[in-house]
């Protein structure tokens, strides 16, 4: 059973990820098939990713999921938050009892380089690109850790994208890095600041699996 990671965040709040290797009838046995996916591998992906809730609160009710106008996935009984993010073999889902919940997962390749400039805001692009690039650069560090740094934040800026479940957010104006990034275990806690309306501080919380090439953060609130 390649259950890959989990993590118990509180009582309330669990976070898995899935490494995806059995065929579709390992889902379908238990996943209801609501929409139609056509492409066998995003359809495993997809299934994987449902599978994966019911994995962490075995009473999840998979059948109740409905899917608003802007494509996010709910529970319209509230009963539980999630949230479902897939990247190549890997599935991710958080799920809470009373939490509003964001998550995204992803690869890292050099080309996060390239499409930075798509979601950092001119205070993020200098710190990224002048002040940590070059501190970087000093310890010779400058090309993995730099495309690992990014992506978290590109992992960050979406995941808060799925909290939010509304849509029509600007990854530049509406969510920002503000405050010092600290260390927790294996955690990089990431302090942003949400701002459509009101400002709501938020705690994203990121992870490098550095032998698997993967990013993954999460909030909750
Ligand atoms: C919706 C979005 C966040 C999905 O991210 P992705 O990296 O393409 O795909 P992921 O695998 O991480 O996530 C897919 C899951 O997100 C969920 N999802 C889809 N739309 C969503 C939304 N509007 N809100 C919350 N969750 C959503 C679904 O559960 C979906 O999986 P499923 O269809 O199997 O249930 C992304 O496509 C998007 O629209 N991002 C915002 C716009 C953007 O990127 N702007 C550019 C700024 S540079």
């Amino acid at each position: 059973m390649p259950l890959f990671y989990q993590h118990n965040i509180n009582q309330d709040t669990k976070l898995g990820i899935w490494f995806i290797e059995e065929p579709e009838s390992f889902f379908l046995a238990k996943v209801p098939l609501k929409r139609d996916v056509s492409h066998p591998f995003k359809r495993r992906q997809h299934l994987a990713g449902r599978f994966l809730l019911s994995f962490l609160f075995p009473d999840f009710p998979l059948e109740e999921i409905r899917i608003a106008d802007t494509r996010a996935p709910f529970l319209a009984s509230e009963k539980y938050h999630f949230s479902i993010s897939h990247c190549g073999n890997y599935a991710a889902a958080i799920v809470s009892t009373n939490s509003r919940v964001g998550v995204d997962i992803e690869h890292i390749t050099p080309r996060i380089e390239t499409l930075a400039s798509k979601f950092l805001n001119d205070e993020e692009a200098q710190f990224f690109n002048e002040d940590y690039a070059m501190f970087l650069e000093q310890w010779g560090m400058r090309g993995r850790v730099f495309q690992e740094f990014l992506t978290l934040i590109w992992n960050a800026k979406e995941a808060i994208f799925k909290w939010y479940g509304r849509g029509e957010l600007d990854f530049k104006k509406h969510m920002k890095l503000e405050g010092s990034i600290n260390l927790d275990g294996d955690w990089i806690k990431l302090p942003f600041v949400f701002e459509k309306g009101r400002s709501i501080h938020l705690s994203v919380e990121g992870r490098i699996f550095e032998d698997q090439a993967l990013t993954l953060a999460w909030l909750l609130t």
